[in-house]
């Protein structure tokens, strides 16, 4: 069995302390799920093929000065017709699960009504094909590709995207449900909602603090409605979760009460909003009273339950942690983040401070809610810039973050945390988001003139290590 050695030269907020010395993919024991992720409109391209409608990508992206470099991906990866050979590379690696994402708009162009046959049948193809090579499928059934048409009726700020969402996660429960067990509802909400609807960064490009309030309330409604239509469609088996992006918050002046405060207020937006009504606890208002009472202007009598639902699992997305100052001028929030290059800590090419630590207080923080459900990290990961040397492509920082965050969960669960599966994101490079395709999350390098897709060091690493080897940090 071989053993791999932590790489050298980067900074030691690589190596957290503690990260167990030691570990191999044994001490996670056989049932762990050891998967990777994506997500449609990232990856699949295609955007008008077999009856495909338009999403809010679609039209965001042809905004000018939206995204870097007037990137879009109506090609992409071209996932749509290369899944099979993707696919066969996570076999080749040893993947147990393949996590990915139903286009809305390629399965109903209208968002409601009329199925599109052929749109649908690609799903069930990639299933088979996921199948076909023992691979799990995990399906999300809402990664941020809103059908335009929907769009023009509200979109996340009509509360009836409930029902749209509802009726839709039942069309693909109906087709599907025989052959996915793991599903889930969104993909962090917190990003499309605030990202699309407060900051405009993202579509439909929003910048209103009502729009942010109301898709906020819609979209923790349509995770509930979401859930129960699904288990009403699916067998008893299935299991139904959903996906919270997350950070662990930290105060920039530990000990000092306004910055600790503050630090509490980020994490009641960033971690905690959406959970916690699912629970029954409703929103975060003790730490946010002025969001809590904006709020209540989307509630509807009944809300209170209708926001609940009990998730078979949550995917916990972690990628850094946020430091946070007091910054009374600021209204709701009082607080501000602290770029992590203005503390001159190692940060990914997404600015990200490197910190995979975070992983670990995240499930810490989620498995002490009571009535947690299983744990699973949907997505992990980190940009770093990389390109091809011959037929490798060497990514060493990548590597050592995989290393590094895969020995947090270990430590989560040997602390008795109910983590059961890993999702780097991503499987192969894609287009992200308003970043364009600048920055690489991927195992795999795609070429994207030629489509050619390499197995970076990292994606061999993640298939030795799945085969057994040790790693020794
Ligand atoms: C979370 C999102 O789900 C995914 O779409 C995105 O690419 C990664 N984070 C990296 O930013």
């Amino acid at each position: 069995i071989l053993t791999i050695q932590r790489p050298l030269a980067l900074p030691p907020a690589f190596f957290p302390a503690t990260t167990p010395s030691s570990y191999s993919r044994a001490d996670f024991g056989p049932d762990f799920h050891w998967g990777a992720a994506c997500a449609a409109y990232q990856v699949e391209g295609a955007w008008q093929q077999q009856g495909k409608g338009p999403s809010i990508w679609d039209e965001f992206t042809r905004r000018p000065r939206a995204i870097a470099r007037g990137e879009h991906a109506r090609v992409s990866t071209d996932f749509f017709t290369r899944y099979e050979q993707d696919l066969d590379l996570a076999q080749g690696l040893g993947l147990t699960d393949f996590r990915f994402s139903v286009s809305w708009p390629r399965v109903l162009p209208e968002g409601v009504g009329a199925i599109n046959r052929r749109g649908l049948d690609f799903y069930d193809r990639l299933v088979d094909a996921c199948l076909e090579r023992d691979l799990r499928p995990w399906l999300t059934v809402y990664h941020w590709d809103l059908p335009l048409a929907l769009q023009q009726r509200g979109g996340w700020t009509n509360r009836a995207v409930a029902d749209w969402l509802a009726d839709y996660a039942q069309v693909l429960a109906r087709r599907l449900g025989d052959r996915v067990q793991h599903w889930m509802v969104l993909n962090e909400p917190m990003v499309f909602v605030g990202a699309g609807h407060l900051l405009g960064i993202h579509a439909p490009g929003r910048r209103s603090l009502p729009a942010f309030l109301a898709a906020a309330h819609h979209a923790t409604l349509a995770q509930a409605e979401g859930g129960r239509a699904l288990r009403a469609a699916l067998p008893g088996t299935a299991r139904i979760g959903t996906t919270f992006s997350c950070s662990y918050v930290t105060p920039a002046r530990p000990g000092h009460g306004p910055s600790e405060a503050a630090a509490r207020r980020v994490d009641a937006v960033l971690n905690r909003l959406f959970v916690e009504p699912t629970l029954g606890l409703g929103y975060p208002t003790a730490e946010l009273p002025t969001l809590g009472w904006l709020l209540r202007r989307y509630q509807k009598p009944g809300d209170a339950e209708r926001l609940k639902f009990d998730f078979d699992f949550w995917g916990i997305q972690n990628y850094t942690r946020e430091v946070v100052r007091a910054a009374p001028w600021l209204p709701l929030i009082g607080a501000a983040l602290v770029p992590a290059a203005k503390r001159g800590a190692p940060t990914t090419e997404m600015g990200w401070e490197v910190f995979p630590e975070s992983v670990y207080q995240m499930l810490k923080q989620y498995a002490a809610y009571p009535g947690a459900p299983e744990l699973y990290i949907t997505e992990s990961g980190a940009a770093f810039a990389d390109q091809p040397v011959g037929s490798r492509v060497p990514d060493a920082a990548r590597l050592a973050y995989f290393q590094a965050a895969i020995g947090q969960v270990l430590r989560a669960r040997r602390e008795g945390i109910r983590v059961n599966g890993y999702f780097p994101w991503s499987f192969t490079d894609n287009f992200e988001w308003a970043e364009g395709y600048r920055p690489r999350f991927g195992l795999v390098h795609v070429d994207y003139e030629t489509q050619e897709r390499i197995v970076k060091d990292s994606g061999r690493w993640y298939g030795e290590f799945l085969a057994g080897a040790r790693v020794e940090v």
